[in-house]
């Protein structure tokens, strides 16, 4: 059995910010209560018609993790892609990879676990280089939230914490044990699907052909629906019940962490944990300041950018812990 360690991160988010203020003249909104209640300044919006998408910026940060790895795209065993915003309903993201990055004939996985997604997705990847199956894996998680938003005072309470973005890792085998992704902790607890979840089109409830015909303005059935008070309380409990686990299984403690990248839901809620296990701020990095919770992608986007400020040193005990939609949640203790 091997470890995998990460070898290259990128990441890639649109050159449009829309602030506080530029939601506010849409929507009955306003940056005291935004700032208050979620901590975030500014997201990145895709601007119609420039040609991003999700496979695009997941592309975009792919192709700098690859570099910065310094392997050949030639070198990439597989694909895993996390997003809940696929370019289209079939096929996924992941083989849109494989073909825009010009990757030979590998595998590729598209996962659905919304803000948990890229910790799924690195479970998957650490799994097949542990086992020998593969020695170079590509996981990226990219989101375009924008263009599904309601954009409108009714959509108030979801639309203005997402963001759109994308951030890749190259997993690589690694043949010490004591260094490298040391365990991933995963769970679900489906009896809460409808909590945060986006209901139509899909072949369940609503498919495309009944919204068509229903025609109706007052539909809100594609859009994103979050019971935000209670979504909070659980992920309160579930982020600081994962890390525990993960801490439990490798004998270590709280005070052993160097760097927590907590998925960018909410800065109160990284506030919450942070507090708990009593960390500094220099032991927790938050950037959903500037980019809203951009779901699968927001744990890629600051671990990459907590690496480029310095923050993740060889030997440091990195944690990365993530909640959302499903409900699912997980962890990934890292000796980095
Ligand atoms: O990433 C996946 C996991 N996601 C999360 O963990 C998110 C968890 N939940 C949250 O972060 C918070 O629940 C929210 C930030 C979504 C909402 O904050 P809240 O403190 O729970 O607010 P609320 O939904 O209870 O709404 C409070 C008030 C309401 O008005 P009334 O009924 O008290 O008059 C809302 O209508 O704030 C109103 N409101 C807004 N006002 C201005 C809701 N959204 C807005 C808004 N601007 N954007």
């Amino acid at each position: 059995m091997y470890n995998s360690k990460i070898i290259g991160l990128g990441h890639y988010v649109p050159d449009n910010v829309v602030t506080n203020d530029d939601l506010s003249k849409v929507m009955d909104t306003n940056d005291a209560w935004i700032q208050e209640r979620t901590g975030i300044k500014e997201r990145r919006h895709v601007v119609k018609g420039d040609g991003d998408t999700t496979t695009t910026m997941g592309v975009k940060a792919a192709k700098i993790a690859i570099e910065r790895a310094g392997i050949d795209k030639d070198d990439i065993d597989f694909i895993v892609f996390a997003t809940l915003s696929p370019d289209y309903y079939f096929p996924g993201p992941g083989v849109l990879v494989q073909r825009d990055l010009g990757i030979k004939t590998v595998g590729a996985l598209d996962v659905r676990n919304q803000c948990s997604g890229f910790v799924y997705a690195i479970s998957i990847a650490d799994q097949y280089i542990k086992t020998g199956m593969y020695k170079n894996v590509l996981v990226i998680g990219s989101e375009l939230h924008s263009h599904g938003l309601d954009m409108t005072t009714r959509g108030r309470g979801v639309s203005v914490i997402f963001g759109d973005g994308a951030g890749a890792a190259v997993l690589s085998r690694e043949e010490d044990n004591t260094k490298g992704i040391l365990s991933t902790h995963l769970h679900s607890e489906g009896q809460h699907a409808e909590e945060l979840s986006l209901i139509a089109p899909g072949m369940g409830k609503r498919w495309v052909n009944d919204i068509i015909a229903d025609n109706d303005p007052n539909d809100e059935s594609y859009f994103p629906y979050m019971n935000g008070q209670f979504v909070f309380k659980n992920a309160v409990v579930r982020f600081s019940e994962v890390i525990i686990e993960g801490l439990e299984k490798n004998k270590l403690k709280s005070t052993d962490i160097n760097l927590l990248v907590p998925h960018q839901a909410n800065l109160r809620i990284s506030q919450f944990i942070q507090k708990k296990f009593q960390l500094s701020d220099d032991q927790v990095f938050n950037n959903i300041m500037k980019y809203g919770n951009t779901t699968a992608a927001s744990i890629p986007i600051a671990l990459t950018e907590a690496w480029e400020a310095g923050k993740v040193k060889s030997g440091d005990l990195v944690v990365l812990a993530a909640f959302g939609s499903g409900f699912t949640w997980g962890s990934v203790i890292i000796r980095w």
